[in-house]
This record gives C-alpha cells, structure tokens and sequence, in this order.
C-alpha cells in the first residue's frame, strides 16, 4: 500500500491494485501546479466535505476516470443533479465492503456547503480497512472525543489536518494520535493558504517530543504505507 500527496487534503492511496483518490483539490492549487489532473485515473474517488478545497477537481477526474465517488448520501445526490450516477452514498457510523476493502464513513466536526451554495449534509472522516491495514482519513476535522472510537480499530496511519484555523492545529492533531491510539501520522490541510501556514520545523518537533512519527510528504512524493 502507498499513498502519494497532490497538495491540501488530496491524497491517493493505491491498495490492491486499486486506486483511491481522497478530496482531489489539486488544478486551483498553485503549489501543485506541476500535477496534471488529466494524469489521475482512480478507480474511486472518497469525498470527505463539499468544501472547495475538497472538491475542486472532482467533477473532472470522475469524468476522466469514470471512478465511484463516495460521499456522503447528500452529496450524492447533489451530484446526481450534476449528471454523476455512480456515487455511493453512505452515511456517518456506516460501512461497506467494496472490492479493495472497507471503507467506515466516520464523525468530523466541521461544515459542509457545497461549491454552488447547495448543502452537502454533514462533514466526515473515513477509516479504511485493506490489506490488513487500518487507515483513518480524518477529513476537515476538529479535535472531538468520538475519535476515541477509534482506539480499538488497531490504526497503522492516520491522515491528520494540521493546519489550524480552519481545523484542528498540531497541538490537538498530536492529542489526536492519543485519542485514536495511533503513532504515524500524515499531516494535511496546512500552507495552502495564508491562514494554514505552518511552520514545518516547530510542528515536526511537537510530534517529535510526543514521540510520534509525523510524515508531511512533498507534492508528488509517494510513501509505503
Ligand atoms: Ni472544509
Ligand atoms: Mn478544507
């Protein structure tokens, strides 16, 4: 399994010969500028909020992909109304076995409005199971106690937001890790924008002293998950 950044909260995780991608917000991102939406072909396509910085590049990369988007039953149907019949709506503390694995929809706490003003019902986060890993994908999220639920699922990474401002900091993203009992971390949702810029070195030393294993990849870069 590796997961490779595109910037923001936009991942991609291969696992099982398959592709995931997660909030693809990449062509209005000048600092992944050298990333060509046209290149990613995923196999499914997970949205975690209908912010703009989660959905971006949605609509495009499904149309290239023909991926299965999964959403939240609401943004499903709002893409519906977009003309995009294979969404799969799910809804918080749901799960389903899909051909690479199983993907739990989970609580963030955070809004969510779609791009053309529409709602896009409740935020969330995912926690994947594949390949004998457990992956949780945090979304845009503050620090919330439910993440204690996560405690037993035996987590080998976690994809945190780190940014502040409009989600949780380093210092709760790092009161996070005890919450959902997991040590590796990928940081996301930070430097995009004037308000979420981190300083790399002070945060890596945070998790350092919480001996906690942080990764913030380079865009483009790939890491074994
Ligand atoms: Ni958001
Ligand atoms: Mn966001």
């Amino acid at each position: 399994m590796k997961a490779t950044y595109y910037g923001q909260s936009t991942f991609e995780i291969e696992t099982g010969g398959k592709k995931l991608l997660f909030d693809p917000f990449i062509s209005p991102n000048p600092m992944a500028k050298a990333i060509d939406i046209n290149s990613l072909k995923p196999d499914y396509i997970l949205i975690s909020h209908g912010h703009g910085d989660h959905v971006a590049d949605l609509l495009a990369i499904q149309k290239n992909s023909g991926a299965v988007i999964i959403c939240i039953a609401e943004i499903a149907g709002w893409l519906g109304n977009q003309g995009v019949e294979n969404a799969h709506g799910m809804n918080i503390g749901g799960g389903f076995d899909f051909d690479f694995g199983r993907v739990k929809m989970v609580n963030a706490i955070h809004s969510s409005t779609m791009p053309d003003g529409s709602p896009g019902g409740n935020p969330a986060g995912f926690l994947i199971k594949a390949e004998g890993k457990s992956i949780y994908y945090a979304g845009d999220t503050a620090l919330t106690y439910d993440m204690k639920l996560l405690a037993e699922e035996k987590l080998d990474w976690a994809f945190l937001p780190i940014g502040d401002n409009y989600t949780m900091g380093a210092d709760d993203a790092v009161k996070a890790c005890d919450f959902i009992n997991c040590k590796n971390v990928i940081g996301m949702h930070y430097d995009t924008f004037p308000v979420i810029k981190i300083d790399k070195a002070e945060v890596k030393q945070k998790f350092l002293m919480a001996q906690l294993n942080l990764k913030l990849p380079e865009i483009g870069e790939a890491i074994a998950l």
